[in-house]
């Protein structure tokens, strides 16, 4: 039986229109993959707090060296990465904020990015420990991006999952969303037939 892990990153939680795409995606996949099962991780309503100086150098800490506030840190950590770990495929939800992805989950990222847990350097370079799965990103945006310079977002969220070992991943674009009706019907016309297709 395969895991799905649906991660959503708007502040608007279920409402944003990342979310929404997000559990179309999910929907359409559990009726072509009966048994499937689903589990959801929402950065708005659970936020991931931000990595400071306490929070890193606990990683950084040998175990047995840890005090029990370090200890709790790296618990947090550890079952986010088990979490993704568990799963088989990753539908994230992914708006777009001030030309960038949101804080939350940056701040999700960068829990996830340990080194000797989710990714090690080789003498090849860094070698990504987070492997066989696939990713599926629905990303919403008011103005459009895709293709061009300005999207930083796509280069990025490919690189991270890379660097932790997601090489498999699909994207699917809902842009122009604040650019009148027409451009947001059209825009999420062709996302959810894109969902219909990658999910058939
Ligand atoms: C705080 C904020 C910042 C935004 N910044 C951008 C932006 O830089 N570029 C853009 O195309 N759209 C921007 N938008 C529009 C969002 O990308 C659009 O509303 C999209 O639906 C957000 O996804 P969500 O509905 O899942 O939250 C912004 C929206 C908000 C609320």
């Amino acid at each position: 039986m395969s895991t799905v892990l649906k991660i959503n990153a708007s502040l608007f939680a279920a409402n944003g229109q990342s979310s929404q795409l997000a559990e179309r995606f999910v929907a359409a996949w559990q009726a072509s993959h009966p048994g499937a099962r689903v589990v959801e991780r929402d950065l708005t309503t659970h936020p991931v707090p931000h990595r400071d100086a306490a929070r890193f150098t606990a990683f950084l800490v040998q175990p047995e060296a840890r005090s029990a506030e370090q200890q709790a840190v790296v618990a947090f950590s550890d079952a986010l990465i088990a979490e993704l770990r568990a799963a088989d495929v990753i539908v994230l939800g992914l708006p777009m904020y001030n030309f960038g992805i949101p804080s939350q989950l940056k701040a999700y990222f960068d829990h996830l990015a340990r080194a000797g847990v989710t990714f090690r350097y080789t003498a090849n370079g860094p070698e990504g420990l987070v492997t066989g799965k696939k990713a599926y990103v629905l990303a919403a945006r008011g103005g459009v991006y895709a293709g061009t310079l300005k999207d930083s977002q796509t280069a990025y969220v490919r690189d991270f999952l890379a660097f932790i070992g997601i090489t498999d991943v699909e994207f699917v674009y809902a842009e122009g969303l604040n650019m009148g009706d027409e451009s947001k019907h059209a825009a999420l016309a062709r996302a959810h037939q894109a969902i219909a297709d990658l999910t058939a």
